[in-house]
């Protein structure tokens, strides 16, 4: 008998496939869909810092209203849209028996906390943190974009009791040492990685186009190397592999580095819900195969730990692909 359940980030999972945060769980009767196709957990739609500023700043002319009208009308605008979020929460939780997962994405610290604690409060089981410094000012160094990760990260440990995980971007540096100081100061979790918005050009036009808004499996690649280096390096990280995961060969190979979980979205989108229960019976078949009985007897198998060169998942590889060639 193949057992599928996972430990991630303090949450116990019935299976590794998490739904990625996306439109894909604004709808609760969807998100119950997802569940019954064999999903573990189900992040929710971000709730974007952008939103509710620009819902807030929508206040027709200030000119119409008194300053003291206007705090109050903003503050009133603010606190509808995270109202809506919190019905969302409470309406998924209310027909899914996996962990639903709230998601921020934000890049200020200030203003979040809060919210997290009103998250908390409407049952979400985790808080996932989408938290999006893309630095690109001349002035802005590593220790202080570290800084403003720790920052926000120790607030809402402070706040919220329930486990949080942070997304991040392949863009952070040094990832395994921001892991690693995020871990201390209070996160359960990481999820590698986002996939940010892809800058193109049509070329008739010369103008700024969306590049393609869904993965492409070949993105498998980058987590996979990442994965295997995190859960190599920092001890007892838990950490849900995400871009590229578009089959059971995609979850079985983030295992093997090291993930605890899985996060898939672009292939759902893509395939419709199926594409979970037939990675999960994938992956099932490959382990009777293999003869494991559960995910703990080949989880981080591969991680850089258990390789006599670690290198390889570095310098080395780049060398002996390249350098005859
Ligand atoms: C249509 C769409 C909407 C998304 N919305 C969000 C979002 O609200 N918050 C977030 O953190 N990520 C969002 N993402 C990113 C996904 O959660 C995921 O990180 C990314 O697509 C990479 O995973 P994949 O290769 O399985 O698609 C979105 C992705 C897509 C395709």
């Amino acid at each position: 008998m193949i057992d599928l359940k996972t430990q991630y980030a303090g949450l116990q999972l019935k299976s590794p496939i998490i739904v990625g945060s996306s439109g894909l769980t604004r709808n609760p009767s969807k998100s119950k869909e997802l569940e019954e196709a064999g999903a573990g957990a189900i992040v929710l739609k971000s709730l974007f810092e952008e939103q509710i500023e620009i819902q807030a700043n929508q206040i027709s002319d200030p000119n119409d209203y008194n300053p003291e009208a206007e705090e109050y009308l903003r503050l009133y605008m603010k606190q509808n849209h995270l109202q809506d979020y919190l019905d969302l929460i409470k309406r998924t939780k209310e027909v899914c028996t996996v962990p639903v997962i709230a998601s921020i994405n934000c890049y200020k610290s200030d203003a979040w906390t809060e919210f997290a604690a009103e998250m908390e409060k409407a049952g979400a089981d985790a808080l996932e943190l989408n938290l999006f410094f893309l630095s690109t000012d001349l002035t802005h160094n590593g220790p202080l974009i570290r800084d403003l990760y720790i920052d926000v990260i120790k607030r809402v440990r402070q706040t919220i009791k329930i486990p949080f995980t942070v997304k991040m971007g392949r863009n952070v540096g040094n990832v395994t040492a921001l892991a690693y100081q995020l871990q201390a100061n209070g996160a359960d979790g990481f999820v590698l990685f986002n996939r940010y918005f892809q800058p193109d050009i049509n070329l008739k036009t010369i103008e700024l186009i969306p590049g393609s808004i869904f993965s492409r499996p070949e993105e498998l690649y980058d987590t996979l190397r990442w994965i295997a280096i995190l859960s190599g390096k920092i001890p007892h990280v838990s950490i849900a592999g995400s871009t590229g995961v578009h089959n059971w060969e995609g979850v079985a190979k983030c295992l093997i580095m090291g993930a605890s979980a899985v996060e898939m979205c672009s292939a759902i989108y893509q395939k419709g819900a199926g594409v979970i229960t037939e990675s999960l019976e994938g992956l099932s078949k490959w382990m009777e195969e293999q003869n494991f009985h559960n995910i703990a007897q080949f989880k981080g198998m591969l991680d850089a730990s258990k390789l006599p060169n670690p290198t390889i998942y570095e310098r080395h590889q780049f060398m002996k692909y390249y350098s005859n060639r």
